[in-house]
């Protein structure tokens, strides 16, 4: 009744960002991401009838952690069980920094969890259940590029993620800058339900993101890494735009942030197609061409000495088990 898996962050192309059920997470908007192949949290996730309560360690350190809590509980439900759950967890990434340690480490402990039961889920089910704790950890179950979608009633079946074809002829590099690896003050789910409560953008920002989605979709098929990345740093700003707009208002973004677009744009000037892209937190990710990523790295280094060049990741693994 143990098992162990690794999943790996992926961090969004098309943002979700909004919830039309904030219990059964379903998005308001369909989204599409990169996973990361530098990032991931490996989890062990272990039930047992003997254990009197669940238990949830990060890092090392013994924590109570409501969304693990909340997330154990939705699992016993969908397994039909009343074992209680030791889970240990290490996350190959910043946590809550914006990098989307809730994407890898949702991704991880359902995959964990599910094995631990002795279940075979397929992929769709694991994305499926991985979105019940968070909804980017919908996408993580699978490597390279993935469309989580929406889906269409309100029971939540048909929303899930799938993988999309990558550009055949591009090779897509993330380069991804810490400005700050600490833990943000209002998390992504906190700050999308305050956007989804009281920005008067949230409206015209789903509206848009379901274009930019269609957009990108079209730019993949066509090779076309000046639409994709127009797109990608469109749909960024447009969801930085809304928070901007909360009551009370928000930005998730610092000088340093700001610092690091401009340097993207000088790159532009000077012939390096790079975009960047920022999610719930002030760290920058540029996407760029393979070919140009030491030169995005070097860009960025003048910035902060954390500058890390990702590449399309691998799929939710087991890596252990009875
Ligand atoms: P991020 O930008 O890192 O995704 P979020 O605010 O979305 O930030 O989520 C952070 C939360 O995700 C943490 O507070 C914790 O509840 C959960 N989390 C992070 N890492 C783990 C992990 N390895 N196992 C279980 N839950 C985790
Ligand atoms: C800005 O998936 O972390 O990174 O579903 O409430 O756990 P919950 O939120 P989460 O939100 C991610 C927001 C984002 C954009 C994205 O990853 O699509
Ligand atoms: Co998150």
């Amino acid at each position: 009744m143990k098992a162990t898996a690794i999943a790996h962050t992926n961090i969004a192309l098309i943002k979700y960002w909004g919830k039309r059920d904030k219990t059964l997470i379903l998005p308001a908007n369909s989204s599409l991401s990169m996973t990361l192949d530098q990032f991931y949290t490996e989890t062990t996730v272990e039930w047992s009838d003997a254990f009197m309560t669940d238990q949830f360690t990060l890092n090392g350190s013994r924590i109570e952690d409501t969304k693990v809590t909340r997330f154990l509980t939705i699992l016993r439900q969908q397994f039909g069980m009343t074992e209680k759950a030791h889970v240990t967890s290490t996350n190959h990434v910043p946590t809550a920094a914006g990098l989307a340690s809730s994407a890898s480490a949702f991704a991880a402990l359902a995959l964990a969890a599910s094995k631990a039961a002795g279940r075979e889920d397929d992929d769709e089910t694991l994305s499926r259940l991985a979105r019940l704790g968070s909804g980017s950890a919908s996408r993580s179950i699978f490597g390279d590029f993935a469309l989580w979608q929406k889906g269409t009633d309100d029971t939540g079946i048909d929303s899930y993620a799938y993988p999309v074809v990558a550009p055949t002829e591009l090779d897509l590099a993330m380069v991804v800058a810490v400005v700050d690896a600490g833990p943000k003050k209002i998390d992504s789910r906190l700050g999308m339900q305050s956007t989804v409560e009281t920005s008067p953008y949230f409206e015209a920002w789903t509206a848009t993101a379901e274009k930019d989605l269609l957009t990108i979709q079209d730019a993949f098929k066509a090779n076309d890494f000046k639409i994709i990345g127009e797109t990608v740093e469109r749909n960024a700003l447009s969801m930085h735009a809304t928070t901007m707009a909360a009551t009370p208002p928000f930005s998730y973004l610092k000088p340093a942030s700001f610092a690091i677009m401009e340097t993207v744009h000088a790159l532009r000037e000077n012939g390096i197609e790079a975009y960047f892209t920022m999610d719930a937190g002030p760290n920058v990710k540029v996407l760029c061409l393979t070919k140009d990523e030491q030169q995005v790295q070097t860009a960025l280094a003048s910035h902060t000495d954390q500058v890390y060049i990702c590449h399309p990741g691998p799929k939710a693994r087991v890596i252990a088990h009875d």
